[in-house]
């Protein structure tokens, strides 16, 4: 009788130990994949030049529209929801053309795509030293920044703040009129 009742403690231990290494297992990968909060990504994915005028070297301007595509990774099992912000585009560091981002949420999991339209000038420059050389290579560079803030939110209930940058690096291709070397961070 007492080896019977000391085997059915032992057996319940286990289940207990067995149960218990379970539901720690479960704890710990909820805990790595869908409580982990990352920031989304924000890049450009495609960039075309449309209206394009540019001067010569001796007289240097440029005037384009850019036609963007946008991308907003989201890589959380929430929804990410970013207010208005905007993209900007930077010639030597300075600004030259900035478009409105609306605010909107990218799903869970998914990455979220739009477009926008951004008018560049180099009349928007102060001081435009390099600009006879650059135009002279053939190949203008630009930049553009961007900041999506906002809060992701985890089943209703938790809601983390986040916020996703955008900085990319492309060189407009005067002869061709097209991007080229478009990278992003
Ligand atoms: C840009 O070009 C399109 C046609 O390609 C034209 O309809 C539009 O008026 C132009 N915009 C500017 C600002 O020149
Ligand atoms: C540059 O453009 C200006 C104005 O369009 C023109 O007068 C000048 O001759 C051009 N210079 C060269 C080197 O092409
Ligand atoms: C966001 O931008 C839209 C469109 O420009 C505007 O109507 C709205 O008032 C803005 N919302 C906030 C909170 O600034």
């Amino acid at each position: 009788m007492k080896g019977e009742g000391q085997r059915s403690n032992a057996k319940c231990l286990a289940y207990v130990a067995a149960f218990v290494v379970f539901q720690t297992a479960i704890i710990l990968i909820f805990a790595l994949t869908v409580m982990r909060i990352k920031n989304p990504k924000v890049r450009f994915g495609a960039v075309t030049v449309e209206n394009f005028s540019t001067g010569n070297s001796s007289s240097p301007f440029f005037d384009m529209r850019l036609m963007a595509r946008v991308t907003v990774k989201n890589t959380n099992f929430g929804h990410f929801k970013y207010e208005n912000s905007s993209i900007r585009i930077l010639y030597g560091g300075m600004e030259v053309g900035e478009a409105a981002v609306v605010k909107a949420r990218a799903r869970a999991r998914q990455t979220k795509k739009f477009d926008v339209t951004i008018d560049i000038s180099s009349s928007k420059l102060s001081t435009n030293s390099n600009l006879g050389n650059d135009i002279a290579s053939g190949v203008l560079p630009l930049s553009s920044e961007a900041k999506l803030s906002g809060k992701v939110h985890l089943m209703k209930v938790i809601k983390k703040k986040k916020s996703s940058e955008m900085s990319c690096t492309m060189g407009i291709n005067l002869g061709t009129r097209t991007v080229q070397d478009l990278k992003c961070k």
